[in-house]
């Protein structure tokens, strides 16, 4: 048995402040301790001149780390641009905000050839290497470029579009055969599994098998769905506590009896925003008996400031929660909380308990664990209510939800009302369903899934006959 290499553009460092680490990281190294892993991938430094290709170590509680770093070029054209300006619009279906630009798409092979490089010589030839997300897609076919016969597996933590969207990409066909090097790829739901299956067979002309696979002259790929979850329980027990610290108790003392919806996410276009603060002020002009009884608190912590879009879209953010609160507030009351900036994960826990809805509206967006995080958090003597966008992954199996579409901000504040109204056992019930779901699929079941998975795809000849 070789060990797990996980690789992610982001790496979780110890010394990133692992007591805040969301349920992902923990969930990684939970598998990694288990099996002796090592986790590679950017150091997260972004250096003025050249950089040496050689990584950073680190071993840390049982886990080895390697990052290497990236040059202002790469930084530029491989993660703020082909990466963020790319990829992140084509992949949530947002066309009108893609910028193409061939230096970028050579930026992002060139890394990605250097992050093979790199940890090509870091490997045993039994390990099992679990490549994450859509700055590293063609890593896989760098290694086997470079001789890797390991077993690689793929997990796309965003959504998957179907063909006719993207097709809009130059290089698509490229990008998708990038995916048969590998011998396994997971995207998180039905819905971007039937996208990515609409791509193999329109793009690249290849019809998967009755299993949902793919055999090329190198190797079978299998093509399925794992939805990620969030350490249900840890995460209630977080919320469970901090309700009682002093910022839950701050938050309470400021609203009196008002009630309480809350959002939180970066600040990101995906993410439905600017919708839900239409929604949340069709809320007050279409339910006056909400007005001075209710706040709405939106954190939004900024990301990816180098990308034109997020700046703009901060703009909107400003300039929509002044209008709300110009034209609601009171001298006692305003009706929008707008905090830009990141919040301690167990002081947003706290507050996730404290709050009557939850609500989630991104236009799309892969699962949303922001989702899952409120509805663990509830106290389950008097659970708040989830309303969720209906594009979110996480709208695939949160039952309980009330679902809504962010572009239509007089049914958004239809479900708030609805939310605000909903009697104690019709909370309860929503809530229990929603919570059986979530403590069954966990970030550590998941994990689970895509690795038994992987490990089940037939063993390349070479390691068959070492063993
Ligand atoms: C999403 C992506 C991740 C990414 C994260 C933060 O969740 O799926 O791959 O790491 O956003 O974005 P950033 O650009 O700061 O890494």
């Amino acid at each position: 048995m070789g060990r797990l290499v996980v690789v992610s553009n982001r790496v979780a460092l110890p010394r990133r402040g692992e007591p805040t680490a969301g349920g992902l990281a923990v969930a990684l190294k939970d598998v990694l301790k288990t099996n002796g892993g090592l986790w590679f991938g950017w150091s997260g430094e972004t250096l003025k001149g050249p950089t040496t290709g050689e990584p950073k170590k680190l071993r840390h509680q049982g886990i080895d780390y390697a990052t290497i770093d990236l040059n202002d070029a790469d930084y530029k054209g491989f993660y703020a641009g082909y990466s963020n300006n790319i990829l992140w619009p084509l992949f949530h279906f947002r066309l009108g905000l893609l910028e193409y630009d061939r230096k970028q798409a050579e930026a992002y092979r060139r890394v990605n050839r250097d992050f093979a490089k790199a940890l090509l010589p870091l490997l045993g030839p039994k390990d099992t290497v679990w490549i994450h997300d859509y700055q590293l897609i063609p890593m896989a076919a760098e290694l086997r470029a470079l001789g890797a016969r390991q077993r690689i597996g793929f997990f796309l933590h965003i959504p998957f579009p179907p063909w006719a969207v993207f097709s809009a990409l130059p290089g698509a066909d490229r990008l998708l055969r990038d995916l048969l090097a590998y011998d396994l790829v997971g995207v998180q739901t039905q819905r971007d599994l039937n996208g990515l299956m609409s791509c193999l067979r329109e793009g690249l002309e290849l019809v998967p098998d009755v299993h949902g696979g793919v055999t090329t002259d190198a190797r079978r790929t299998q093509f399925s769905h794992h939805a990620i979850g969030i350490d249900t329980r840890g995460f209630a027990t977080i919320a469970r506590k901090a309700a009682y610290g002093p910022d839950a108790q701050r938050m309470r003392a400021s609203m009196g009896d008002r009630k309480l919806i809350v959002g939180a996410e970066r600040l990101d276009y995906t993410k439905g925003l600017p919708h839900r603060l239409r929604g949340f002020g069709a809320l007050l002009a279409n339910f006056p008996e909400h007005l001075n009884c209710v706040t709405y608190l939106q954190v939004a912590a900024r990301s990816r400031n180098e990308v034109a879009s997020y700046r703009d879209l901060k703009r909107e953010l400003d300039s929509l929660a002044g209008r709300i609160n110009g034209d609601y507030a009171e001298f006692d009351w305003t009706p929008v909380r707008y905090v830009a900036r990141a919040m301690a994960r167990d002081t947003l826990a706290g507050l996730y308990r404290l709050a009557d809805v939850g609500l989630v509206t991104p236009l799309r967006d892969g699962m949303n664990l922001v989702a899952k995080e409120y509805v663990a958090a509830q106290n389950p003597e008097n659970p708040g209510v989830l309303v969720l966008s209906s594009f979110a992954g996480a709208a695939e199996t949160m039952d309980g939800a009330l679902l809504v579409n962010p572009l239509d901000p007089e049914a958004m504040a239809e479900q708030l009302d609805h939310a605000l109204k909903m009697p104690l056992e019709e909370r309860r019930n929503r809530w229990t369903s929603m919570m059986a779901g979530l403590e069954e699929q966990t970030a550590a079941r998941w994990a689970e899934n895509f690795l038994t998975e992987l490990e089940e795809m037939p063993v390349p000849a070479e390691l068959a006959t070492e063993s």
